[in-house]
């Protein structure tokens, strides 16, 4: 399908700030000419307006509520209209918590077509924490908590009365920092972790059909890219660095199993952090590897 572009600017459920400036580093590092080279019909909608963020403590365990709210609305709106136009939204974020806009729309389009879902999650955190458990009140760290209903009204209705995710249509692939209290509930939850110990243990292979296993013709497979799954050493360029997670050629196999898949529909791309780069390289490899989610061979298969 033709595939749309949909910058959102801010920082506003992040630890650091400069996330806000994502959505150009992408667009510097090529990602609409890499997309078109694929033989996409690439269109940038530009970028949605929301507040600034006005950089304060958490209140009731949250930061920036009432701002994140706003983002997760707008972002919303604009992933259903590519939706509705059947079109392939990019989200450019933007922090992770803007997932829950995304997703939200993408959970609402499935379920009033009788679609199945499955959500990716790439990422070296679970962002399953909740007020209660939160050690930065950052919602990023809880979009994928709202999205199964934890959370504040706000968040976990924004698509309506009904949670927008059931815990079994996650896979989350590449964790490797979650928080004590968010340990037990993702335990709780019985969230599907494929985390770095996994992946060392079986490789990236077994790991990866693993979480695809039951994908068909009719699933919605939507990625959430949160760069800071891949590790550190390669992209610097993001706000919550940890340490071990897959190399670039790891990466690739990732993305390119999601690809042979068939089934991709909607892709967060999350977290890349301009301030924190070198020369734009986190944005470059953010680029090379959404080419290689859209079919682009390393190898000599074409
Ligand atoms: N678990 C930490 C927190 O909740 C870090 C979350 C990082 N999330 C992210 N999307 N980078 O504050
Ligand atoms: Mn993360
Ligand atoms: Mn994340
Ligand atoms: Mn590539």
């Amino acid at each position: 399908p033709p595939v749309s572009l949909i910058g959102a600017p801010t920082d506003i459920g992040a630890g650091h700030r400069g996330a806000s400036m994502g959505p150009e580093a992408l667009r510097v590092a090529g990602l609409a000419p890499a997309l078109t080279a694929r033989g996409l019909d690439v269109t940038d909608r530009g970028n949605l307006a929301g507040p600034l963020n006005p950089w304060l403590p958490p209140v009731g365990g949250y930061r920036h509520l009432e701002q994140v709210v706003a983002w997760n609305r707008a972002v919303m709106e604009a992933v259903t209209a590519e939706l509705d136009g059947g079109r392939l939204p990019i989200l450019l974020g933007g922090d992770h918590c803007l997932a829950i806009g995304s997703i939200a729309a993408v959970a609402r389009h499935c379920r009033a077509r009788g679609k199945k879902l499955r959500v990716l999650w790439l990422d070296a955190h679970a962002d399953f924490n909740t007020s209660a458990i939160t050690p930065s009140g950052n919602v990023h760290g809880m979009p994928v908590a709202c999205l199964c209903g934890l959370g504040p009204q706000a968040l976990t209705e924004l698509g309506g009365a009904a949670p927008a995710l059931k815990p079994e249509e996650v896979r989350q692939i590449g964790i490797r920092s979650v928080d004590a209290g968010e340990k037990k509930l993702v335990r709780d939850v019985g969230l599907d972790i494929y985390d770095m110990r996994y992946i060392d243990e079986v490789g990236v292979k077994r790991a990866m059909e693993e979480a695809l296993e039951g994908l068909d013709a009719d699933t919605h497979l939507h990625v959430s890219f949160d760069v800071d799954f891949l590790d550190p050493g390669i992209a610097p360029g993001v706000g919550t660095t940890v340490p071990g997670g897959p190399d670039y050629r790891e990466a690739q196999l990732v993305m390119e199993m999601i690809a042979d898949t068939g089934r991709l529909a909607s892709l967060d791309i999350v977290e890349l952090n301009p301030a924190f780069d070198e020369h734009n390289k986190t944005a470059i490899l953010a680029v090379d590897l959404v080419e290689s989610l859209f079919g682009k061979s390393t190898l000599m298969r074409d």
